[in-house]
C-alpha cells in the first residue's frame, strides 16, 4: 500500500494573484490501495472514483501511455476543505504521486507540475504542494516556469479558517475582467518587495509589501470581517496579513507572537459572527512525500 502525504498550501500571498503559494505543515494523508489484496485503513474515507486523485491518476496514465492503475484511494483528512488551503491540490498531487510511482513513471517535477496545473486551471497550490517552500510560478508560452524558494528568515504561518466554506470558482467569478494600469502597478512593486523580502529576510514592510488591489478588495463581501480581521492580526503583531487564496481563510505571517495574533483573529471574526479555527504552521520544505507501507 501506498501512504502518500501531501502538505496543504497558501496561494497569492497577497499581491502575487495566482502566481505564488506556500507550502505548510498541516497534511492531507492518502492511502492507495488493492481492495482485493489490502485492507483500507482505519479512520479513512474512501475517495469516489471521479475524484480529484482519480483524475490525477488517469491523466498521468494516459501522458505515459499505459493503463490507470486499479486501486482504491482512502483519504485520512486534516486539511479543511474549500477554505483557501489548497485541499483539492492535495488530491490532484496525490493522484498523479501514486500513479508516477505505481507505473514507474519517473516524471520529472516539470512534468508532474504541469500536469497538475492541467487539472488545477493553475499551479499556485500544486506546485508548493509537490516541492515545498514557497513557489513562484508563471504560464508561458513555453509551459509552466517555477522557482523555489525557501524564507531566509524563519516565518509562521497563523491562518484562521472559518466556519464556511467558499468555493473557488464563486471567488473567481467576482473579479472584474480589467483592472487599472494604477492598481497594476500596485501589485507589481508590492510582489517584487514581497518577494525580495523572503529572499533578504528583511521584513520590516512585509506589512505593506503584502498589500493587494488585484483580487482581495473584490472578495470582502464573501468574506464578512475580511479586512478588519487582516488588520487586527497586524495590529497585534503580524509582520503581514492576506486572504489565503481564493478564501475564506486568512493568513498571517508571524516570527513571535503567533499565539496572541491568532487568539486576536478569532476574536475579531466571532465579532463578525464568524467561528473559526486558527492553526498555528510552519512552512513545509518537503513537499509531497510517498512512501511504500504494508497493510
Ligand atoms: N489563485 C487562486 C485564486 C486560488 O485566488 O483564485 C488558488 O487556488
Amino acid at each position: 500500500m501506498l501512504k502518500i502525504s501531501v502538505p496543504a498550501t497558501s496561494a497569492n500571498l497577497g499581491p502575487g494573484f495566482d502566481s505564488v503559494g506556500v507550502a505548510l505543515d498541516l497534511y492531507n494523508e492518502f492511502y492507495v490501495f488493492n481492495k482485493v489484496k489490502e485492507k483500507m485503513p482505519s479512520d479513512t474515507h474512501l475517495l469516489k472514483s471521479d475524484s480529484l486523485a482519480h483524475q490525477g491518476l488517469g491523466l498521468l496514465a494516459r501522458y505515459v501511455k499505459k493503463n490507470i492503475p486499479e486501486v482504491e484511494v482512502a483519504i485520512k483528512a486534516q486539511v479543511p476543505p474549500s477554505r483557501g488551503l489548497g485541499s483539492s491540490a492535495t488530491l490532484t498531487v496525490a493522484g498523479l504521486t501514486a500513479a508516477n510511482f505505481l507505473l514507474d513513471a519517473k516524471l520529472t517535477e516539470q512534468e508532474m507540475i504541469t500536469l497538475a496545473s492541467e487539472i488545477e486551471g493553475h499551479p499556485d497550490n500544486a506546485a508548493p504542494a509537490l516541492i515545498g517552500g514557497v513557489v513562484l510560478s508563471m504560464i508561458t508560452s513555453e509551459g509552466i516556469k517555477y522557482q523555489r524558494i525557501m524564507p531566509a528568515q524563519p516565518l509562521q504561518a497563523v491562518v484562521a479558517v472559518p466556519d464556511f466554506e467558499l468555493a473557488t470558482a464563486a471567488a473567481r467569478k467576482v473579479l472584474p475582467a480589467q483592472v487599472s494600469h494604477k492598481d497594476a502597478v500596485y501589485n507589481t512593486g508590492r510582489y517584487g518587495y514581497f518577494i525580495a523580502s523572503l529572499l533578504t529576510g528583511d521584513y520590516s514592510s512585509l506589512d505593506l509589501a503584502m498589500e493587494d488591489l488585484l483580487h482581495q478588495p473584490y472578495r470582502v463581501p464573501l468574506v464578512p470581517g475580511l479586512n478588519k480581521v487582516m488588520q487586527a492580526a497586524r495590529n497585534s503583531g503580524a509582520l503581514g496579513s492576506c486572504l489565503s487564496g481564493a478564501g475564506p481563510t486568512i493568513l498571517a505571517f508571524c516570527q513571535d507572537k503567533s499565539q496572541e495574533v491568532s487568539e486576536v483573529m478569532q476574536a475579531t471574526w466571532q465579532e463578525h459572527g464568524i467561528t473559526s479555527s486558527t492553526y498555528l504552521l510552519n512552512i513545509n520544505a518537503k513537499g509531497t512525500t510517498c512512501s511504500v507501507i504494508s497493510g
